[in-house]
């Protein structure tokens, strides 16, 4: 099975969100090869849209089979007096998955191994699995983590693609374990998403940019079952 993961980061409106989920599911439920797909689990689709989006989406595509919600991030506290957090407690009721430890996160807010750590164990606390991040070698992976999302920070948002012969090679030198789910993200798009999804030691994609589009973000699940 493959993974798509869509991460709209801090992108669309209400009501383009809105205007997403509407044109997401008609393209989608029209396309019976691909419902198929999704039911026989030959994929399975992940939205990350910021946290206030949470709960429209996911009341707007639970009739989706394969079809699951994530958020962008969790708190590293549990609960209580920590203004303006967002606690896996919180995010629960909507949400399967999180990233973790986005580069962008990692940059703009300085998130730390010991950070990503907690955020880790707040998630797992409550049932929401992680998909963790990395840049490379440079940051710790950490046990019992089932999915990881290798982003070469030069490859977000600029269209440099990293080729996916580089993308196994930096699998084995990060030691990445054969039973995680190893995601590849870094401006994957229509385009160039086959020569990642015929790689075998490649289980998915994190997509920003093509994502906020259903139209493309649905193109690269197509490619997905059609490999
Ligand atoms: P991009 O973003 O596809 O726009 O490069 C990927 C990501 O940062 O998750």
């Amino acid at each position: 099975m493959k993974y798509i993961i869509a991460n709209w980061k801090a992108n669309k409106t209400l009501s383009e969100s809105q205007d997403w989920i509407t044109s997401f599911t008609s393209l989608l439920t029209t396309d019976t090869s691909l419902m198929e797909s999704l039911t026989q689990n030959r994929v399975a689709i992940i939205i990350c849209p910021p946290d206030v989006y949470l709960p429209l989406l996911s009341t707007g595509l639970s009739n989706l089979t394969n079809v699951h919600i994530g958020a962008q991030n969790v708190s590293a506290f549990e609960k209580g007096a920590y203004t303006g957090e967002t606690t896996a407690i919180h995010l629960k009721d909507y949400a399967t998955y999180t990233l973790i430890g986005h580069s962008e996160r990692r940059s703009n807010f300085g998130e730390t191994d010991e950070v990503l750590a907690r955020k880790i164990q707040m998630a797992q606390a409550q049932s929401i699995t992680p998909i963790h991040c990395v840049r490379g070698q440079q940051d710790a992976l950490f046990e019992g983590v089932s999915m990881i999302a290798y982003e070469p920070v030069e490859a977000i948002g600029t269209g440099k693609n990293m080729p996916a012969e580089e993308v196994v090679a930096k699998k084995k030198e990060m030691n990445i374990p054969e039973t995680t789910v190893f995601i590849y993200g870094g401006s994957v798009s229509e385009q160039s998403c086959s020569e990642y999804l015929q790689k075998p030691e490649i289980h998915g994609l994190l997509v920003g940019g093509a994502s906020l589009l259903p139209e493309s973000f649905l193109g690269i699940v197509r490619s997905a079952v059609s490999i």
